[in-house]
This record gives structure tokens, C-alpha cells and sequence, in this order.
């Protein structure tokens, strides 16, 4: 077994060196604290692998992203997002008999309890989508109180199927429309469009170039590995919570505008250019200024150092697309420039700060019609198999502890009130 020297305050200690199928190395510090008295201190988990994982594989230096073993390249835009979402969670595509079944399965799933529309209602007009669906999907277990007991692919199928129908409510409940229903004969991406957009007083028929792009960019946000949700998901399943509190912890942590809340923020930081006389310039040297507060919104990533392979597909799809249905958005161009414009400048070129999935997604929901608080909920739509898959495997997973991080006290020493 290969193992690592650890020099403490004069002592010496083998650690064991673990290493993944693609030549990740990691340095096994199970015992550290129980052979050395000592933690690791590593804010933000940037250098902590917290379990070993076979669902999605980022290389971010090379800008490389895997899905079982699949690059993303090979996914995205070539099936439905339901059967990528299958892969995710069971761990091979479908096959078409399986494919069939479960689009049928999430279809049928995707009714929303007739009692829990009544908590529905009772949402202020202008609440925000991201507060609705973590809302409900955290309310599923009141009204399917089975979930010790009940068969776990039912209740895979109940969230995946209802996350789209809840998404698409929230919509209709902020304009004030009744709710539609999902039919059958839809796709996933399309019973979610038709949702949105079709009213008992008008079909909606939803255009195949849309129900692409959603399938795409829900395919591109499907998993990401150990992200701040992902791993708040089988933070809070590790205490053995259910499956529906679990990812409705994930969307909360998605909410943040570092996180999933960047394409929302992006598209608003795109409208403020506009709204500058498209001073794109300005916002560029703003964000290079620590005490401005003010960051390239859709800029930069943890992982990658090279361009997002996510982002490298999106504004090929954004171009074809545009060219296909004939549009034209002047915050497409404002989005160019600054990308082209950092792209070239020093301190982005340093940093090694590319665009991130976030930057050009907004641009295309914004051409489907979808208003810019659902963005984060498509993200959270997409993101919800991946939740899935790594709450599943770390439920499966031998080595699965609870979650209990330590930290290096910096406080006050023993003291006492004066009485
Ligand atoms: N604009 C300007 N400067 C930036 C940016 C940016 N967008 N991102 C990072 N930096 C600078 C940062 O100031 C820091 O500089 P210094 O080394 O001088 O202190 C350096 O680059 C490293 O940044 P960091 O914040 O330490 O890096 P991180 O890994 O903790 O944060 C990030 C990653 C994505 C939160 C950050 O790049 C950011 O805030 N980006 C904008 C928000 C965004 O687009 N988020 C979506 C991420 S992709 C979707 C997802 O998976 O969530």
C-alpha cells in the first residue's frame, strides 16, 4: 500500500495514499486525529475529498466533464434530459423498453397532490419560484408519510416528475393563471414548457427548438460532483433524513447567487450594461477592484481553470439557436464583448477566470419566454437526478459516517462572569 510522510513537531507518521480511476491522489486522514492529535484546516473544502464517488468526473484543468464515464460532449443536445437523468440515477442509459417505462413513470408521477395545491394557494403573488419549490418539495413527506417504508424509486419518480409541475405553478400562481395539467404524450422538457405556457383558453404547441434547447441545458446541469448543494444534500441524507428534505436542502443551497443564483444575477447584471449605454468596459475594471463589491457575474469557478465545458457548449447552442429562430438580443452582444474583452485582460488571464454554465444560460431562457426568477428553478430542475444519485450512493456507501466536520477554535479561553 503506498503511503505519505507526515513530519509533526519533530514526529514522523504514515498516512495511506488512496487513488481514483482516473489518477486522482488523495491522502487518507481517517486516523489523523486519532495518530497525531492534529486536524486539517481547509476553509471551504477546496482540498477535502469527502467520499469517493463514481457519478461525475471534472478534470479542471483541461475543462473535462463525465458523467458515468461519459463526456458531456456525447450527452448533451444527443437525448432527452429524462434519460440522462436515468443515468445519473441508476447508472447506464436507458434502454428504449426502460426509457419508455420511465418517462411513462415520471409522467404519471408528476401530479401535485391535490391537498398540497391548497398550500399553494396560499403563496403571496410575488413569491419568489426558488422559495415555492423548496418549500414544497420539504412539505412531500407530510403528504406521502410513508417514505421510511415506501419503495425509494417511487419516491425518485414522485420528486423528479412533481419538481417540473411545482415549477411551473409557482409560474402560473405569479401571473394569476390556472394551472395546467402534464399530459403523457409530452417529454419531460416539453410537459414543463406546455405547463408554463398554455392556458384553458389556449393550447400551447411547444416548438421542437425549445424543447432541445431545455433538454440541453437541463442535461448540462445535471451533476457538477461535490458542490456546495450537492454535498448539503448527503450532508443532511448522512443524518439519515429523508430523500425529499434532502434535495430540499439542495435547493436552498443552490439559491445563492454563487452558487445557482449566478444566472439570475447575470442576466440582471446584462439588463445594467444595457441600461449604462452598454458600458460594458466600466463593469470590466469594477470587477477588478476588490472594494468595489462587484463581481463578473457567470465568471470564474472553484474546479475549472480552463473554459467550462458546460459554458463552451451553451454558446453554440445560444448561436445556432438565435440563428435558427431569427433573434437578436442586444444582451447576447453585450455578453460577447465581455467575455472577449476579459478574456484578453490580465487579471482574468491570471486568475484563470473563464466563463461558468451560468453566463450564456439566462440569454436562452430569456428566449424561451421563461421570466428570470425561474432560472435558478431550471437549474434546480436539472440538478435534482444528480442530488438523487449522490444521496443514493452515499446512503449505499459502507464508509458513510454523518457528516460532522471539525474546526480550530479561536475564542475566548476559559473565563468566568464577574457576579
Ligand atoms: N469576477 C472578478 N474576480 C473574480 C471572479 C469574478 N467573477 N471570480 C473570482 N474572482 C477573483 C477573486 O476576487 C479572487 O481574487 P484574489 O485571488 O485576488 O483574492 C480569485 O479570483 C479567486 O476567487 P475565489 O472567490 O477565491 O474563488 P472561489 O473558488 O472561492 O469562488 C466562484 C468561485 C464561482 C464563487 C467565484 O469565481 C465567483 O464568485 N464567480 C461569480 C459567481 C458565479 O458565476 N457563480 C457560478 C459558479 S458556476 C455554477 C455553479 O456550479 O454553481
Amino acid at each position: 500500500m503506498e503511503t505519505c510522510k507526515l513530519t509533526l513537531r519533530g514526529q514522523e507518521y504514515e498516512l495511506p495514499v488512496i487513488e481514483g480511476t482516473e489518477g486522482e491522489i488523495g491522502i487518507d486522514i481517517r486516523k489523523l486525529k486519532e495518530t497525531t492529535g492534529a486536524l486539517t484546516y481547509d476553509p471551504g473544502y477546496g482540498n477535502t475529498a469527502s467520499c469517493r464517488s463514481s457519478i461525475t468526473y471534472i478534470d479542471g484543468e483541461k475543462g473535462i466533464l463525465r458523467y458515468r464515464g461519459y463526456p458531456i460532449e456525447s450527452l448533451a443536445g444527443k437525448f432527452p434530459f429524462s434519460q440522462v437523468a436515468y443515468l445519473l440515477i441508476y447508472g447506464e442509459l436507458p434502454t428504449p423498453e426502460q426509457a419508455r417505462e420511465w418517462r411513462r413513470e415520471l409522467t404519471l408521477n408528476s401530479f401535485i397532490h391535490q391537498s398540497m395545491v391548497n398550500i399553494f394557494d396560499n403563496f403571496p403573488p410575488n413569491a419568489h419560484p426558488m422559495s415555492i419549490l423548496s418549500s414544497m418539495i420539504a412539505a412531500m413527506p407530510s403528504f406521502y408519510p410513508n417514505y421510511e417504508k415506501e419503495d425509494i424509486n417511487t419516491i425518485i419518480a414522485r420528486i423528479v416528475g412533481q419538481a417540473k409541475t411545482i415549477a411551473a405553478y409557482s409560474y402560473k400562481k405569479s401571473i394569476g393563471e390556472p394551472y395546467i395539467y402534464p399530459r403523457t404524450d409530452h417529454s419531460y422538457s416539453a410537459n414543463f414548457l406546455r405547463m408554463m405556457f398554455a392556458s384553458p383558453a389556449e393550447e400551447y404547441f411547444v416548438p421542437k427548438v425549445f424543447e432541445k434547447a431545455l433538454d440541453l441545458l437541463l442535461i448540462l446541469h445535471v451533476d457538477h460532483e461535490q458542490n456546495c448543494s450537492t454535498s448539503t444534500v448527503r450532508m443532511v441524507g448522512s443524518s439519515m433524513a429523508n430523500l425529499y428534505v434532502s434535495i430540499s436542502a439542495g435547493i436552498s443551497a443552490l439559491w445563492g447567487r454563487l452558487h445557482g443564483g449566478a444566472n439570475e444575477a447575470v442576466l440582471n447584471m446584462l439588463q445594467m450594461i444595457y441600461a449604462d449605454g452598454r458600458n460594458y468596459k466600466k463593469y470590466i475594471e469594477l470587477a477588478k477592484k476588490k472594494d468595489s463589491g462587484f463581481r463578473l457575474m457567470g465568471f470564474g469557478h472553484r474546479v475549472y481553470k480552463n473554459y467550462d465545458p458546460r459554458a463552451k457548449l451553451l454558446k453554440e447552442a445560444v448561436d445556432n439557436i438565435f440563428n435558427e429562430i431569427g433573434i437578436n438580443d442586444p444582451l447576447l452582444e453585450i455578453a460577447k464583448d465581455l467575455e472577449e474583452t476579459a478574456l484578453r485582460d490580465d487579471y482574468f488571464i491570471e486568475k484563470k477566470l473563464y466563463p461558468n454554465i451560468d453566463f450564456y444560460s439566462g440569454i436562452l431562457y430569456r428566449a424561451m419566454n421563461i421570466p428570470t426568477q425561474m432560472f435558478t428553478v431550471l437549474f434546480s430542475i436539472g440538478r435534482i437526478p444528480g442530488w438523487i444519485a449522490h444521496w443514493l450512493e452515499m446512503r449505499n456507501d459502507p464508509e458513510t459516517r454523518i457528516h460532522r466536520p471539525r474546526q480550530i477554535y479561536v475564542g475566548p479561553k476559559e473565563r468566568l462572569p464577574h457576579i
